[in-house]
């Protein structure tokens, strides 16, 4: 049992003051002066926000991609995100087009099952649509509690689909009421776009964001919304980088079609620039859609703030950067055994992913709380509240109220620290944001009703995290 007393609640829609009491891993009584009861430990929260448990709804943990497996696990990835404050991972199962999809989800719990410290779900990446996938589909919603869809325009080749797979795909999430969430760039234009610029020597980090420009983006945006608009499914865009991208899924909400947009934290905190660095450096910041110029992410700020962007993810994806990263060095490249192959590589090789699942929460309450781009009421909305409601956790996760998960964040705003690779949970062997100055940081986390983290340090065990089990009828759907 747990009181906080002296409470600053800030859930998406208001502040309030008050106690909060969480028993047998839910919050029962939320007031003025709540009683101790026996047993219970008090945490005086005066000073501090208190905030719902922040939701990642995109991130890779176990992730076999470009011939090299993500960095985390779910010990990892789930402590360092919890540091953070993040209390609810959704993470995209990825199968090889040839896997079988029940296989996949089932191996995808199990990589989180007993391991995972916060909760967890999957959306189900759709990598293939052939005789037998809606049949599976249609048990993946039913038996294994999964109500959300992800399907790539990109990765030709690896998990990206055909139109015709795009079509039905969409046309069964219409009929399931499932909402799909999609990966767009258009994979054709970014492949012959590659090979123009390494034919030309273009090979280093910086030729990443001109071989998927925004016209690429914005084009495979429109490609879903085509796609949403004749099938009548709802689609939730991710890592939505660039102005191009929003004003196209824009116009589409005007024309009815159910949209959503996530942003991810390196778009509104990184700009094109980083991907310049020297000696390689730049590989660090090879995610796809790239990087923007800085005028994208002043842009999506504004977007979050008037509401026209829904969600911050994260995109986690940690590759690391003397190794894997380096499986697309210009000059020596290292293989998938991480052994220098003594020939040239390009930036097409370097695996695509920012480690970031730590720092969401900390990046935007410090550029975006303090320096007045959103409010605190924005920052709950976009980084757990909206996220809950969309994918079918709300008022179970999203909200500090009475019957939700204790899933809570003592949030300390006057803390101020450095991020670092020496200090981060996450298993990669550098951090994007190395040296940035930070204001603000998770005090005390709990997942329902456990402390996970006090004073600021790690105090869970490992494998106190549970499988959201989701259904259609969930309900409290935004
Ligand atoms: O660069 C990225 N985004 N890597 C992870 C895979 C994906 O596209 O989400
Ligand atoms: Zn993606
Ligand atoms: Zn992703």
């Amino acid at each position: 049992m747990l009181l906080i007393k002296n409470a600053t609640i800030v859930n998406a829609d208001a502040a309030s003051t008050g106690d909060i009491l969480c028993q047998d891993g839910l919050i029962s009584e939320i007031g003025p002066n709540l009683a101790a009861p026996p047993g219970a430990e008090v945490i005086d929260a005066t000073g501090k926000y208190v905030f719902p448990g922040f939701i990642d709804p995109h991130v890779h943990i176990y992730l076999p991609f470009m011939g090299t497996f993500s960095k985390d696990d779910y010990a990892t990835g789930s402590k360092a995100a919890l540091m953070g404050g993040t209390t609810t991972l959704i993470e995209m199962c990825c199968p090889a087009r040839g896997d079988d999809p029940r296989e996949a989800i089932r191996l995808w719990k199990s990589k989180a099952e007993g391991i995972s410290s916060c909760d967890y779900t999957f959306h189900m990446g759709v990598t293939r649509f052939d005789e037998g996938t809606a049949e599976a589909l249609k048990a993946i919603v039913s038996e294994e509690g999964i109500t959300s869809f992800k399907v790539f325009l990109a990765y030709k080749g690896a998990f990206g689909i055909e139109d015709a797979e795009l079509y039905q795909t969409l046309s069964l999430a219409k009929e399931l009421g499932v909402v799909v969430t999609a990966h767009c760039e258009n994979a054709d234009l970014v492949a012959e776009t590659q090979k123009k610029l390494v034919a030309e020597g273009k090979t280093g980090p910086e030729w990443h964001e001109p071989s998927r420009p925004l016209s690429v983006e914005a084009e495979g945006c429109h490609h879903l919304m085509t796609f949403a608009e004749l099938t009548g499914a709802e689609v939730y865009v991710v890592h939505t980088s660039c102005i191009p991208a929003v004003e196209v899924i824009v116009e589409a909400r005007k024309r009815g079609v159910t949209a959503w947009i996530e942003t991810v934290a390196p778009y509104l905190t990184l700009d094109s620039s980083y991907a310049e660095l020297p000696d390689f450096e730049g590989a660090k910041y090879v995610m796809s859609p790239p990087i923007r110029a800085k005028e994208h992410g002043d842009f999506l700020w504004k977007c979050l703030a008037d509401g026209t962007v829904n969600t911050v993810g994260t995109d986690h994806a940690p590759f690391d950067f003397k190794t894997q990263k380096r499986m697309g060095h210009p000059e020596n490249a290292l293989d998938a055994n991480m052994q220098p192959t003594g020939k040239a590589g390009n930036f097409t090789l370097i695996p695509n992913g920012i480690p970031s699942v730590e720092e969401r929460v900390k990046l935007l309450f410090t550029e975006g709380v303090k320096r007045g781009r959103i409010d605190l009421q924005t920052l709950v909305r976009c980084a757990s509240t909206q996220a809950a409601k969309i994918f079918g956790l709300y008022p179970r996760k999203g909200v500090i109220a009475v019957g939700s998960d204790a899933d809570i964040v003592i949030w300390d705003p006057e803390w101020s620290g450095k991020i670092s690779v020496a200090t981060h949970s996450m298993a990669t062997d550098y951090s994007a944001f190395e040296g940035r100055e930070i204001q603000g940081r998770a005090e005390l986390v709990t997942v329902r009703g456990k402390i996970m983290v006090r004073d600021g340090k790690w105090v869970g065990s490992g494998g106190e995290g549970e499988f959201l089990w989701r259904t259609m009828d969930c309900g409290g759907k935004r």
